[in-house]
């Protein structure tokens, strides 16, 4: 099924303007630098979703939006206070993560930033209907983890409890790295604080 995911991916020719990347994807803050595909500045996530802004031949440039916990410069989430990865930003480049406003996450007193940074990726391996994608997590899910016990309920636990259950469950089961993400994510983004609806992502 996921041959399917990039086989969408290839038809749709990325021209929607609100896009999700099937999987983990490198960008590039400067587009000379995507256009020689020299060192990346960052990784765009799996199921992370970008606005376009601009198109440029094969590559985009994209707005990467979400949450920096204050003083963890090189990771972006999607939600605030919740970590649920969208991307990984290169020491070089933090610089420039656009802050857009601070609050304070009530539960547990730590400041976080909304902020956006905008960067250049490929066409490739991006969808338009994030839906779809997450199809394929669900079938993903049911397929490597109701072998030996019942489907756990997304809801069963909060975003941040999900990454040590889903790692509890690590050993026994054969996804690979691209694949155990989109699941983590997917489990994040339905659990019981992130509203439990699949509107997410
Ligand atoms: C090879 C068998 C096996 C597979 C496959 C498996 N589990 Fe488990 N799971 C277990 C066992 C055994 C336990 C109880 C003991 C433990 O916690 O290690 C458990 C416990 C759990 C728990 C904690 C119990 C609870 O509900 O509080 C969760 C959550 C869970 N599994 C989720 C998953 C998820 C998600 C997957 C797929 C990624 C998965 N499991 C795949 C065997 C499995």
């Amino acid at each position: 099924m996921y041959d399917e995911l990039q086989a969408l991916s290839a038809n749709e020719g990325a021209t929607s303007d609100h896009l999700y990347a099937i999987t983990s994807k490198p960008f590039f803050v400067e587009q000379a630098k995507a256009e020689s595909n020299g060192k990346s500045d960052g990784r765009l996530m799996g199921g992370t979703d970008v606005t376009v802004l601009e198109r440029s031949g094969d590559l985009l440039k994209v707005r990467i939006a979400g949450w920096q916990q204050d003083e963890v410069d090189r990771v972006i989430y999607a939600l605030r206070g919740q970590r649920i990865f969208s991307a990984t930003v290169g020491k070089k480049v933090v610089d420039k993560i656009e802050r857009l406003k601070t609050e304070v996450d009530p539960d547990t007193e730590l400041t976080w930033h909304q902020v956006q940074i905008d960067t250049w990726v490929s066409k490739e391996n991006l969808i338009s209907e994030g839906d779809q994608l997450w199809a394929y997590t669900k079938e993903m899910y049911t397929a490597a983890c109701s072998t030996c016990h019942g489907l756990r309920d997304p809801e069963h636990f909060l975003a941040n409890q999900w990454i040590g259950s889903l790692k509890a469950m690590k050993r026994f089961i054969s996804l690979d790295k691209e694949q155990y993400r989109i699941l983590q994510k997917y489990l994040q983004l339905n659990a019981k604080d992130t509203g439990g609806s699949e509107a997410h992502g």
